[in-house]
């Protein structure tokens, strides 16, 4: 299966890429060149989902070119890499978790390709945002490479910049979400649309605001991503070997 890394927070130097490729797609420029990974016998491609440098903000990431331009690519397949705050107890700073599911509470993004007006209107079943064969392969990879790494949980996309307030974050506990994040929706819907798989690796970055004694601290937010990626990289080169086989 041919993959595509979508690199979140702190995931722009997780992998070893080539030359970066110029995508056209009708729905303006992704949000940076997808860069090619060599595994194997094929190629992935690895898309810097902030942009190159790091400066597009979550809900100005044009979602729609990102995945089109990797679908173009031949890709069949995308691991997402998202930075988190925990919700549930169980999600420390520094654990790595796969969602099972997720809450979407963004709002005024471009969220669909069915969205012209003259093509047919189409309805996907969503039912299982991140199910299929490429969850088992992360699974496998994660223990061929000895990182720990959650099986499920439920992902609160929120819209950002800014993090949470503390009664946002029991809102999304009484909704049963177990993770925060702002960019894995409309990223995992538009995937489904375009009839790839999806799964995200979800780097828990802090816990969810209110759940410690402090206000959560971006500088720690950081510290804890760069602290992490080594970890994502190894179970990234492990699924990008699963996969060619
Ligand atoms: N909330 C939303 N997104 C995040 C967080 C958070 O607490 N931490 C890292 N990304």
């Amino acid at each position: 299966m041919k993959l595509g890394i979508i690199g979140g927070t702190g995931a722009l130097d997780m992998l070893e890429t080539g030359h970066p490729e110029m995508i056209k797609s009708p729905f303006g420029p992704p949000s940076a060149r997808p860069e090619p990974i060599r595994a194997g016998s094929q190629t992935n491609w690895f898309l810097a989902r902030h942009g190159r440098p790091h400066r597009i903000p979550p809900h100005r990431i044009n979602y729609r070119a990102n995945i089109f331009c990797l679908k173009k690519l031949g890709v069949e397949g995308i691991v997402a890499i998202n930075a988190v705050g925990g919700i549930h107890d169980d999600h420390q700073p520094g654990d790595l978790v796969l969602p099972d599911d997720l809450v979407d509470y963004t709002w005024g993004r471009e969220h669909t390709f069915t969205d012209t007006g003259t093509a047919e209107l189409r309805h996907v079943e969503f039912g299982r945002p991140f199910s299929g064969p490429l969850r088992e392969i992360v699974l496998a990879a994660a223990g061929t490479s000895g990182e720990a790494i959650h099986d499920g949980g439920v992902y609160a996309a929120t819209q950002g910049p800014r993090l949470e307030s503390e009664a946002e974050v029991r809102r999304l506990m009484r909704d049963g979400c177990d993770l925060v994040g702002m960019t894995g929706m409309p990223e995992a819907g538009l995937a489904r649309e375009a009839g790839l798989e999806y799964v995200s690796i979800c780097v828990v970055a802090n816990r969810a605001a209110g759940l410690e004694d402090q206000p959560v601290s971006i500088e720690d937010i950081h510290r804890v991503l760069a602290g992490s990626m080594e970890r994502v990289g190894h179970v990234v080169k492990e699924i990008l070997v699963s996969a060619d086989r």
